[in-house]
Protein backbone atom coordinates (compact mmCIF):
# COMPACT_ATOMS: atom_id res chain seq x y z
CA UNK A 1 0.00 0.00 0.00
CA UNK A 2 1.36 3.65 -0.53
CA UNK A 3 1.69 6.17 2.04
CA UNK A 4 -0.83 8.63 0.55
CA UNK A 5 -3.01 10.29 3.44
CA UNK A 6 -6.45 8.63 3.70
CA UNK A 7 -8.07 12.11 3.46
CA UNK A 8 -10.90 12.25 0.49
CA UNK A 9 -9.62 16.47 0.36
CA UNK A 10 -7.71 15.63 -2.21
CA UNK A 11 -8.85 17.79 -4.99
CA UNK A 12 -8.29 17.87 -8.83
CA UNK A 13 -9.82 19.55 -11.52
CA UNK A 14 -11.02 17.05 -14.23
CA UNK A 15 -9.15 18.45 -17.47
CA UNK A 16 -11.52 19.24 -20.54
CA UNK A 17 -14.68 17.96 -19.50
CA UNK A 18 -16.95 19.44 -21.64
CA UNK A 19 -15.36 18.55 -24.64
CA UNK A 20 -14.74 14.92 -23.81
CA UNK A 21 -18.23 14.34 -22.75
CA UNK A 22 -18.91 16.20 -26.37
CA UNK A 23 -16.88 13.73 -28.11
CA UNK A 24 -18.16 10.76 -25.92
CA UNK A 25 -21.56 11.45 -26.90
CA UNK A 26 -22.98 9.33 -24.31
CA UNK A 27 -26.23 7.58 -23.93
CA UNK A 28 -28.24 5.83 -20.94
CA UNK A 29 -27.58 2.63 -20.81
CA UNK A 30 -23.98 2.76 -22.23
CA UNK A 31 -21.02 1.36 -20.92
CA UNK A 32 -18.30 2.88 -20.86
CA UNK A 33 -14.38 2.79 -19.68
CA UNK A 34 -12.24 5.52 -17.27
CA UNK A 35 -8.68 3.74 -17.92
CA UNK A 36 -7.23 6.89 -15.75
CA UNK A 37 -10.04 7.36 -13.26
CA UNK A 38 -7.86 9.15 -10.90
CA UNK A 39 -10.21 10.94 -8.30
CA UNK A 40 -13.18 10.09 -10.72
CA UNK A 41 -13.71 13.64 -12.15
CA UNK A 42 -14.64 12.39 -15.27
CA UNK A 43 -15.84 8.91 -14.62
CA UNK A 44 -18.87 10.42 -12.12
CA UNK A 45 -19.53 12.66 -15.14
CA UNK A 46 -19.78 10.07 -17.62
CA UNK A 47 -21.75 7.86 -14.80
CA UNK A 48 -24.60 10.07 -14.67
CA UNK A 49 -24.92 10.33 -18.79
CA UNK A 50 -25.17 6.72 -18.70
CA UNK A 51 -27.52 6.07 -15.80
CA UNK A 52 -28.66 3.27 -13.76
CA UNK A 53 -28.85 1.18 -16.54
CA UNK A 54 -24.81 1.93 -18.16
CA UNK A 55 -22.17 0.51 -16.68
CA UNK A 56 -18.89 1.75 -15.51
CA UNK A 57 -15.33 0.29 -15.69
CA UNK A 58 -12.73 2.21 -13.74
CA UNK A 59 -8.57 1.33 -14.19
CA UNK A 60 -6.35 2.59 -11.97
CA UNK A 61 -2.44 1.20 -11.05
CA UNK A 62 -2.10 3.31 -8.06
CA UNK A 63 -4.10 1.79 -5.05
CA UNK A 64 -4.48 4.35 -2.99
CA UNK A 65 -6.08 6.87 -5.79
CA UNK A 66 -8.66 3.95 -6.70
CA UNK A 67 -9.90 3.47 -2.97
CA UNK A 68 -10.43 7.01 -2.86
CA UNK A 69 -11.86 6.97 -6.44
CA UNK A 70 -14.38 4.13 -4.89
CA UNK A 71 -15.25 6.27 -2.26
CA UNK A 72 -16.41 8.95 -4.33
CA UNK A 73 -18.04 6.67 -6.58
CA UNK A 74 -20.24 4.82 -3.68
CA UNK A 75 -21.02 8.45 -2.39
CA UNK A 76 -21.64 9.08 -5.97
CA UNK A 77 -21.43 7.04 -8.41
CA UNK A 78 -25.38 6.93 -10.86
CA UNK A 79 -24.17 3.95 -12.50
CA UNK A 80 -22.99 0.48 -11.60
CA UNK A 81 -19.43 0.13 -11.82
CA UNK A 82 -16.22 -1.77 -11.33
CA UNK A 83 -12.65 -0.94 -10.11
CA UNK A 84 -9.73 -2.94 -11.33
CA UNK A 85 -6.50 -2.16 -10.14
CA UNK A 86 -4.30 -2.14 -12.66
CA UNK A 87 -2.48 -0.58 -15.86
CA UNK A 88 -4.81 0.86 -18.65
CA UNK A 89 -2.99 -1.56 -21.40
CA UNK A 90 -4.77 -3.99 -19.60
CA UNK A 91 -7.77 -2.76 -20.64
CA UNK A 92 -8.05 -5.53 -23.75
CA UNK A 93 -7.86 -8.46 -21.04
CA UNK A 94 -11.29 -7.34 -19.36
CA UNK A 95 -13.79 -5.90 -21.47
CA UNK A 96 -14.58 -5.81 -24.98
CA UNK A 97 -17.19 -4.54 -27.22
CA UNK A 98 -17.74 -0.87 -25.38
CA UNK A 99 -19.12 2.33 -26.29
CA UNK A 100 -16.67 4.29 -24.82
CA UNK A 101 -13.21 4.57 -23.12
CA UNK A 102 -11.02 7.81 -21.63
CA UNK A 103 -7.92 7.89 -21.18
CA UNK A 104 -6.59 11.18 -19.18
CA UNK A 105 -2.43 10.65 -19.32
CA UNK A 106 -1.53 14.08 -16.81
CA UNK A 107 -0.54 13.15 -13.10
CA UNK A 108 -3.14 13.49 -10.62
CA UNK A 109 -2.76 17.33 -8.69
CA UNK A 110 -2.39 14.31 -5.41
CA UNK A 111 0.41 12.68 -7.64
CA UNK A 112 2.30 16.52 -7.67
CA UNK A 113 1.27 17.88 -4.41
CA UNK A 114 0.92 14.84 -1.77
CA UNK A 115 1.83 11.96 -2.96
CA UNK A 116 4.79 11.89 -0.80
CA UNK A 117 7.16 9.50 -3.25
CA UNK A 118 9.65 12.27 -4.96
CA UNK A 119 7.19 13.21 -7.72
CA UNK A 120 7.58 16.91 -7.81
CA UNK A 121 10.92 18.07 -7.73
CA UNK A 122 9.46 20.72 -5.12
CA UNK A 123 9.77 18.16 -2.70
CA UNK A 124 13.67 18.05 -2.27
CA UNK A 125 13.68 16.17 1.01
CA UNK A 126 10.83 13.03 0.11
CA UNK A 127 12.99 9.72 -1.46
CA UNK A 128 13.56 9.87 -5.20
CA UNK A 129 10.90 7.05 -6.24
CA UNK A 130 8.36 8.56 -8.78
CA UNK A 131 6.96 4.97 -9.29
CA UNK A 132 2.83 5.54 -9.44
CA UNK A 133 2.85 1.62 -8.66
CA UNK A 134 4.57 0.70 -5.78
CA UNK A 135 4.09 -2.94 -6.00
CA UNK A 136 5.98 -3.06 -8.85
CA UNK A 137 9.35 -1.61 -11.01
CA UNK A 138 12.13 0.02 -9.28
CA UNK A 139 12.68 3.89 -8.21
CA UNK A 140 14.21 6.34 -10.00
CA UNK A 141 17.16 6.37 -7.46
CA UNK A 142 17.94 2.95 -8.18
CA UNK A 143 18.03 3.88 -12.00
CA UNK A 144 20.04 7.28 -11.49
CA UNK A 145 22.72 5.18 -9.33
CA UNK A 146 23.13 2.14 -12.07
CA UNK A 147 22.82 3.62 -15.41
CA UNK A 148 25.66 4.86 -17.67
CA UNK A 149 26.02 9.01 -18.17
CA UNK A 150 25.05 7.74 -21.51
CA UNK A 151 22.29 6.34 -20.55
CA UNK A 152 20.95 8.72 -18.29
CA UNK A 153 21.68 11.12 -21.05
CA UNK A 154 19.54 9.79 -23.40
CA UNK A 155 16.79 9.32 -21.49
CA UNK A 156 16.76 13.34 -20.09
CA UNK A 157 16.71 14.04 -24.39
CA UNK A 158 14.32 11.37 -25.22
CA UNK A 159 11.67 11.49 -22.50
CA UNK A 160 12.69 15.60 -21.65
CA UNK A 161 13.74 17.11 -24.56
CA UNK A 162 16.47 18.66 -21.83
CA UNK A 163 19.09 20.72 -24.04
CA UNK A 164 21.32 19.99 -20.86
CA UNK A 165 21.43 16.12 -20.78
CA UNK A 166 24.96 15.59 -21.09
CA UNK A 167 25.85 17.62 -18.26
CA UNK A 168 23.39 16.66 -16.29
CA UNK A 169 24.29 13.11 -16.43
CA UNK A 170 27.57 14.08 -15.68
CA UNK A 171 26.81 15.64 -12.93
CA UNK A 172 24.92 12.68 -11.65
CA UNK A 173 27.66 10.33 -12.30
CA UNK A 174 30.21 12.48 -10.64
CA UNK A 175 27.72 12.76 -7.16
CA UNK A 176 27.18 9.38 -6.91
CA UNK A 177 30.88 8.55 -6.23
CA UNK A 178 31.24 10.67 -3.38
CA UNK A 179 27.21 9.16 -2.23
CA UNK A 180 24.83 7.46 -3.86
CA UNK A 181 21.12 9.96 -5.22
CA UNK A 182 18.74 9.38 -3.04
CA UNK A 183 16.40 12.25 -2.70
CA UNK A 184 14.18 14.37 -4.76
CA UNK A 185 16.96 17.19 -3.70
CA UNK A 186 20.70 14.81 -4.79
CA UNK A 187 18.58 15.20 -8.47
CA UNK A 188 17.60 18.24 -8.51
CA UNK A 189 21.01 19.92 -7.41
CA UNK A 190 22.47 17.90 -10.24
CA UNK A 191 20.51 19.40 -12.43
CA UNK A 192 21.04 22.94 -10.97
CA UNK A 193 24.46 22.28 -11.24
CA UNK A 194 24.65 21.25 -15.03
CA UNK A 195 22.59 24.21 -16.19
CA UNK A 196 24.17 27.77 -16.27
CA UNK A 197 21.67 30.41 -15.01
CA UNK A 198 21.76 32.75 -17.57
CA UNK A 199 20.66 29.50 -19.70
CA UNK A 200 17.79 28.93 -17.33
CA UNK A 201 13.85 29.53 -18.80
CA UNK A 202 12.26 31.63 -16.59
CA UNK A 203 9.18 29.89 -17.09
CA UNK A 204 9.58 26.70 -15.90
CA UNK A 205 11.79 25.61 -13.02
CA UNK A 206 15.14 24.17 -14.18
CA UNK A 207 14.42 20.74 -12.99
CA UNK A 208 11.29 19.99 -14.98
CA UNK A 209 12.31 19.04 -17.98
CA UNK A 210 14.56 15.87 -16.27
CA UNK A 211 11.94 15.17 -13.56
CA UNK A 212 9.39 14.48 -16.13
CA UNK A 213 11.80 12.55 -18.33
CA UNK A 214 12.45 10.50 -15.06
CA UNK A 215 9.16 10.42 -14.09
CA UNK A 216 8.14 9.00 -17.56
CA UNK A 217 11.25 6.08 -17.67
CA UNK A 218 10.46 5.01 -14.15
CA UNK A 219 7.06 4.09 -15.27
CA UNK A 220 7.35 3.44 -19.00
CA UNK A 221 5.26 5.75 -19.44
CA UNK A 222 6.02 5.85 -23.08
CA UNK A 223 7.28 2.03 -23.90
CA UNK A 224 5.26 1.09 -26.83
CA UNK A 225 2.09 3.60 -26.09
CA UNK A 226 1.66 3.82 -29.75
CA UNK A 227 0.83 -0.17 -29.83
CA UNK A 228 -0.65 -0.09 -26.57
CA UNK A 229 -3.49 2.44 -27.75
CA UNK A 230 -4.22 0.72 -30.75
CA UNK A 231 -5.38 -2.67 -28.76
CA UNK A 232 -7.35 -0.39 -26.29
CA UNK A 233 -9.27 0.99 -29.17
CA UNK A 234 -10.10 -1.97 -30.62
CA UNK A 235 -12.24 -2.90 -27.26
CA UNK A 236 -14.92 -0.26 -28.86
CA UNK A 237 -17.68 -1.88 -30.34
CA UNK A 238 -19.55 -0.30 -33.45
CA UNK A 239 -20.02 3.31 -32.93
CA UNK A 240 -18.22 3.30 -30.14
CA UNK A 241 -15.68 6.32 -29.10
CA UNK A 242 -12.57 6.74 -27.09
CA UNK A 243 -10.71 10.45 -26.14
CA UNK A 244 -7.36 10.83 -24.71
CA UNK A 245 -6.19 13.65 -23.06
CA UNK A 246 -2.03 13.81 -23.50
CA UNK A 247 0.01 16.25 -21.80
CA UNK A 248 3.70 16.11 -23.51
CA UNK A 249 4.73 15.61 -27.28
CA UNK A 250 5.69 11.79 -26.93
CA UNK A 251 2.38 11.33 -25.50
CA UNK A 252 0.52 12.97 -28.14
CA UNK A 253 2.70 11.85 -31.39
CA UNK A 254 2.00 8.24 -30.05
CA UNK A 255 -2.18 8.72 -29.79
CA UNK A 256 -1.64 10.65 -32.53
CA UNK A 257 0.08 7.99 -34.78
CA UNK A 258 -1.99 5.21 -32.90
CA UNK A 259 -5.43 6.71 -34.76
CA UNK A 260 -3.88 7.14 -38.13
CA UNK A 261 -3.28 4.15 -38.23
CA UNK A 262 -6.25 2.87 -37.23
CA UNK A 263 -7.98 4.92 -39.57
CA UNK A 264 -6.24 4.06 -42.12
CA UNK A 265 -7.72 0.63 -41.73
CA UNK A 266 -11.01 1.42 -42.91
CA UNK A 267 -13.17 0.87 -39.34
CA UNK A 268 -11.98 3.69 -37.52
CA UNK A 269 -12.70 7.48 -38.48
CA UNK A 270 -10.25 9.85 -36.69
CA UNK A 271 -12.11 12.66 -35.55
CA UNK A 272 -9.51 15.10 -34.61
CA UNK A 273 -7.11 15.73 -37.32
CA UNK A 274 -6.07 18.19 -35.37
CA UNK A 275 -5.83 18.06 -31.26
CA UNK A 276 -8.36 20.22 -29.29
CA UNK A 277 -6.58 22.49 -26.78
CA UNK A 278 -8.47 23.90 -23.45
CA UNK A 279 -10.15 27.32 -23.61
CA UNK A 280 -8.19 29.79 -22.18
CA UNK A 281 -10.43 30.36 -19.63
CA UNK A 282 -10.11 26.45 -18.51
CA UNK A 283 -6.19 27.61 -18.42
CA UNK A 284 -7.07 30.37 -16.42
CA UNK A 285 -8.91 28.64 -13.87
CA UNK A 286 -6.82 25.57 -13.65
CA UNK A 287 -2.69 26.12 -15.32
CA UNK A 288 -2.31 22.54 -14.89
CA UNK A 289 -4.49 22.09 -18.00
CA UNK A 290 -2.58 24.52 -20.34
CA UNK A 291 -0.43 21.41 -22.30
CA UNK A 292 -3.59 19.34 -22.48
CA UNK A 293 -4.25 18.10 -26.21
CA UNK A 294 -7.41 15.81 -26.86
CA UNK A 295 -7.57 13.18 -30.17
CA UNK A 296 -10.83 11.05 -30.37
CA UNK A 297 -11.60 8.62 -32.89
CA UNK A 298 -14.90 6.32 -33.87
CA UNK A 299 -15.11 2.92 -34.56
CA UNK A 300 -17.43 2.61 -37.66
CA UNK A 301 -20.74 0.71 -37.58
CA UNK A 302 -19.72 -1.22 -40.64
CA UNK A 303 -22.88 0.55 -42.57
CA UNK A 304 -21.46 3.12 -43.40
CA UNK A 305 -20.72 4.04 -47.13
CA UNK A 306 -23.78 2.12 -47.90
CA UNK A 307 -26.79 3.03 -49.46
CA UNK A 308 -29.94 3.26 -47.70
CA UNK A 309 -31.99 0.98 -49.35
CA UNK A 310 -28.56 -1.51 -49.26
CA UNK A 311 -29.33 -1.37 -45.34
CA UNK A 312 -32.20 -3.80 -45.15
C1 LIG B 1 -4.80 12.94 -14.48
S1 LIG B 1 -5.24 11.66 -13.39
C2 LIG B 1 -6.89 11.34 -13.84
C3 LIG B 1 -7.84 12.35 -13.30
C4 LIG B 1 -9.28 11.99 -13.58
N1 LIG B 1 -9.57 11.99 -15.00
C5 LIG B 1 -10.23 12.90 -12.81
O1 LIG B 1 -10.99 13.62 -13.46
O2 LIG B 1 -10.22 12.86 -11.58
C6 LIG B 1 -4.44 10.27 -14.07
C7 LIG B 1 -4.63 9.01 -13.27
O3 LIG B 1 -4.23 7.94 -14.09
C8 LIG B 1 -3.45 7.04 -13.38
N2 LIG B 1 -2.57 6.42 -14.38
C9 LIG B 1 -1.57 7.00 -15.08
N3 LIG B 1 -1.02 6.10 -15.92
C10 LIG B 1 -1.69 4.94 -15.75
C11 LIG B 1 -1.59 3.65 -16.33
N4 LIG B 1 -0.65 3.37 -17.24
N5 LIG B 1 -2.47 2.70 -15.95
C12 LIG B 1 -3.42 2.97 -15.00
N6 LIG B 1 -3.55 4.17 -14.40
C13 LIG B 1 -2.70 5.15 -14.78
C14 LIG B 1 -2.73 7.85 -12.33
O4 LIG B 1 -2.44 7.04 -11.20
C15 LIG B 1 -3.76 8.92 -12.01
O5 LIG B 1 -4.56 8.55 -10.93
Amino acid sequence: MSELPPSSGWMHESVMLRECLQYLRLLPGMTVVDGTLGLAGHALAMSREIGPNGQLYGFDWDEAMLQEAARRLTDESVAPYELVHANYRSIPDHVSGVDAILLDLGLSSVHIDTAGRGISFRNEDEPLDMRMDLSRGEPASALLNRWTASQIERMLKDFGDERWAKRIAEKIVERRRDKPIRTVGDFVQCVLAAIPVAAREKRIHPATRSSQALRIAVNGELDELSEAIEDIARCLGPDGRMVVLSYHSGEDRAVKQAFRRLASEGDFEDLTKKPLEPSTEEVQRNSRSRSAKLRAIRRKNGHEGQREDDLG
